[in-house]
């Protein structure tokens, strides 16, 4: 199968690269640059191209038998209306015109990445805007899946790995919240396995997946097994909720936003999958979080 993985410079869509390779498909990346300090797998093709800019997409998506859109906006959660870089350009507007360039390039397989917590009715407003996503996907393509990941880790991510980092240098860890935030992370290797498989499963077709880690824990349990792994002893340092916020209020105004209200909210949001259906279909094992920590945590130890 020829599968275009756009977003597949990203932390999950390196994975479903290096599993549709694995699995014997030939793989391109799309995405807006191209990998040079991280470079992608050799065996995959890279071609250059911006969701948001329909006319980028134009011709590049000929040939291919399935699309995977892996694609997330820039220094997700940090929305920065200002510059256009919002939740709903790039989650909605991003899928609508891989969409369209899928149906004018006769794509048949469309996979969709979308989060646990989407609904119409969900609280945040980057939850409703993954429900219209999955909505679109649903009414425009006959051969779908939908996958909506808990909260994701691995080697090259950017927030279990931030919080590890604070302990190389200090006596502590800060965690934002109380620590009681409910999740069952899922290990990236995992999701990139389902993904391949998808795309030649047909019982996976038309389907919404919850998928998450075997285990659910709280943030507190999640940081205390990662720190055992990576065999450091630290105290956890809560920051409340509501002060952070607060802070963020103010600091979201400064260049970069180091900080906005809503990212204190993703972060501290509960995310669990519920992976019956998942694990009924697909029948692939989720990885313990300690084993998954464990191939790339501790090596400088
Ligand atoms: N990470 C998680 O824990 C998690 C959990 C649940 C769901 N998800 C979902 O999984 C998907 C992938 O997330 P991720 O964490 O892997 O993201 P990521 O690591 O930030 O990677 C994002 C990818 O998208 C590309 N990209 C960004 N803007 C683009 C554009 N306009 N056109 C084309 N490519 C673009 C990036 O490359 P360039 O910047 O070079 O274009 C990169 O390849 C997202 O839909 C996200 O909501 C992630």
């Amino acid at each position: 199968m020829r599968v275009l993985v756009a977003g597949g410079s990203g932390l999950l869509g390196r994975e479903i690269t290096r599993a549709a390779l694995a699995a014997g498909h030939d793989v391109t990346v799309l995405s807006r640059s191209r990998p040079g300090r991280d470079p992608l797998d050799p065996r995959a093709a890279w071609l250059g191209g911006d969701v948001t800019d329909a006319e980028s997409l134009a011709g590049k998506l000929e040939g291919h038998d399935a699309v995977v859109d892996a694609v997330q906006m820039p220094n997700s959660p940090f929305e920065d209306p200002k510059k256009g870089v919002t939740f709903e350009r790039f989650d909605l507007h991003g899928t609508l015109n891989l969409l369209r360039a899928a149906e004018a390039q006769g794509v048949g397989v469309f996979v969709g990445l979308s989060g646990v917590g989407a609904a119409a009715d969900a609280p945040y407003h980057w939850q409703r805007l993954k429900w219209e996503e999955e909505q679109a996907i649903q009414a425009n393509r006959s051969e779908w899946v939908v996958f909506r990941p808990s909260w994701v880790y691995g080697a090259r991510d950017v927030s279990l790995n931030r919080f590890l980092g604070f302990a190389r240098f200090l006596p502590f860890v800060p965690v934002i919240g109380d620590g009681r935030t409910r999740i069952n992370p899922l290990f990236v290797q995992d999701l990139g396995e389902h993904v391949a498989a998808a795309l030649t499963l047909p019982a996976a077709r038309a389907r919404v997946f919850e998928i998450g880690g075997p285990a659910v824990l709280t943030m507190d349990e999640v940081v205390r097994v990662a720190l055992a792994v990576a065999g450091r002893r630290r105290l956890l340092l809560h920051q409340p909720k509501w002060l952070m916020k607060t802070l963020a209020q103010v600091v979201q105004h400064l260049p970069g936003r180091p900080l906005t209200p809503d990212s204190v909210d993703f972060v501290t949001m509960d995310g669990v999958a519920d992976t019956k259906g998942l694990e009924e279909t697909f029948g692939l094992r989720l990885t313990p979080l300690a084993e998954g920590l464990a191939t790339y945590l501790g090596r400088d130890r």
